[in-house]
């Protein structure tokens, strides 16, 4: 139930198809803007009130509880929505009028609801600028884990990981919206010129050469990217291709390549070289689809659908396993990913990427190179997994890259098992990976 071209309308549908987890939080709100004819403002409207109250639910429910005589947990999900998302805009935005945000809740609340959700809403609202905020203070996860909207597991991993002061500034960090990062796979300098020309500020990332962080008004409607000139890959994702460093004649396998990002930088940094042997496959037929129309026709280039978990008989001089993972690195982009994951949904994947690791490295020729990379923060499916396969693996070593390997700083990046990128550290996606190399 929605209007036409209501951006609250909308943000509240995609809140629920979210929650019902019939999608991820993008394809929620496109699928619900598009039902509703929404134009591109109120799209960005819809998509800052849904990602705020994904990011922030769990501090906007702490707030809430102590108004709803009932509690949370009686509360008609739809109605809950209605009011998690007039409290993130009473709370945390600005440029919402207060009467505005009540009216408009109170009138969604009318519509999934009825007359008795209406005045329920109506109260809690009026209620809530009386009511002063007290969060928990001290440094336990659940302290930590309301003050900052995640879990008490996240919040506790973060803890044991970096200790309480630095897993505060990450899950503030995760609370934020990401930079846009492009590359450009051309001419940067010309690029860059182009859309300078064109209105935007480019800054250049600290670690991933020709990385920057673009700001535009719209990057997506300038001439410069319906022209294909610059790609949109967060730094830490670039980084990984640099790690593999394919070279001119490479026999080279991107094992779990969709949606086909890293496999696009492969190919572009082949292109300048001249020579291209590329394999991209994933466990997916529609993502493979899909991917063969994203990299379209290129010379050397061959996409299929295998499971990377299965043998598969061919040898390459670099194989790539950016395996399926619980994703946490990503939650800048992702906020809802944090109330999905649990820590038997990471154990699983930590144990499907232990049986990958193992079938990739079978296909790497002695000499050869195996990148591991994972977008996420846990040492399960990170370090751990590298560890135990080197143990049962002696034919491979670690391989990591020099400080200035190919023009990049590694030296920060760099621990024992490979290299870290962390958002709240380096403004990039939350990434693990690192080079092992077969003995010859
Ligand atoms: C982290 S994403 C890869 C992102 C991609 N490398 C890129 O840069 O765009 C992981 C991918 O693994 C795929 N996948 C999941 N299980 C798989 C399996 N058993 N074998 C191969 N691919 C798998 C998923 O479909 C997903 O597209």
């Amino acid at each position: 139930m929605s209007r036409p071209g209501s951006a609250r309308d909308v943000a509240l549908d995609t809140l629920r198809a979210v929650d019902a987890r019939e999608a991820f939080l993008q394809q929620a709100l496109e699928s619900a803007a598009q039902k509703a004819g929404l134009d591109p403002r109120d799209r960005g409207l819809a998509l800052e009130l849904t990602s705020g109250v994904l990011r922030q639910q769990r501090r906007l429910d702490h707030r809430l509880a102590p108004l709803l005589r009932r509690g949370l947990e009686a509360t008609a999900p739809a109605v809950l929505n209605v009011l998690r998302l007039a409290a993130y805009q009473l709370g945390f935005m600005d440029r919402v009028p207060a009467r505005a945000a009540v009216h408009e809740a109170v009138v969604q609340a009318r519509m999934v609801a009825g007359e008795g959700g209406a005045r329920l809403v109506n109260a809690v609202l009026r209620a809530l600028p009386q009511t002063p905020e007290t969060l928990p203070e001290g440094e336990t996860p659940e302290a930590v884990g309301v003050r900052l909207s995640h879990p008490d597991w996240l919040a506790a991993l973060a803890i044991d990981r970096l200790g309480p002061a630095e897993a505060e500034a990450l899950l503030a960090a995760h609370n934020r919206p990401a930079p846009l990062t492009v590359r450009a796979p051309g001419d940067p300098a010309a690029t860059a010129a182009r859309l300078t020309a064109e209105g935007a500020t480019l800054t250049p990332c600290a670690f991933a050469p020709g990385a920057w962080h673009l700001e535009h008004r719209a990057p997506f409607a300038t001439a410069a990217f319906a022209e294909g000139l610059f790609r949109v890959q967060d730094e830490a994702a670039q980084l990984v291709v640099h790690l593999l460093a394919p070279q001119p004649g490479d026999r080279l396998w991107d094992a779990c390549a969709a949606p086909g990002g890293k496999s696009q930088h492969i190919v572009d940094l082949a292109h300048a070289a001249g020579r291209l042997a590329l394999l991209s496959t994933d466990a997916h037929p529609g993502k493979v689809r899909r991917l063969a129309e994203t990299l379209g026709r290129v010379t050397g280039l061959e996409t299929a659908v295998h499971d990377a978990g299965e043998p598969l008989e061919r040898t390459f001089d670099r194989v790539l396993l950016d395996a399926p993972c619980s994703g946490l690195g990503t939650l800048r982009r992702h906020p809802e990913i944090r109330w999905r994951r649990t820590p038997e949904s990471v154990a699983e994947l930590a144990a499907a990427q232990a049986v990958m690791i193992r079938r990739c490295a079978d296909t790497v020729r002695p000499g050869g190179t195996l990148v591991y990379s994972v977008c996420t923060l846990t040492e399960a499916e990170g370090p751990a997994i590298v560890e135990a396969f080197l143990r049962d693996r002696p034919e491979f070593a670690l391989d990591l890259p020099s400080p200035g390997e190919g023009g990049i700083d590694w030296g920060p990046l760099l621990g024992p098992l490979g290299i870290f990128t962390w958002p709240h550290r380096h403004d990039m996606d939350g990434f693990f990976a690192t080079r092992l190399r077969r003995k010859a």
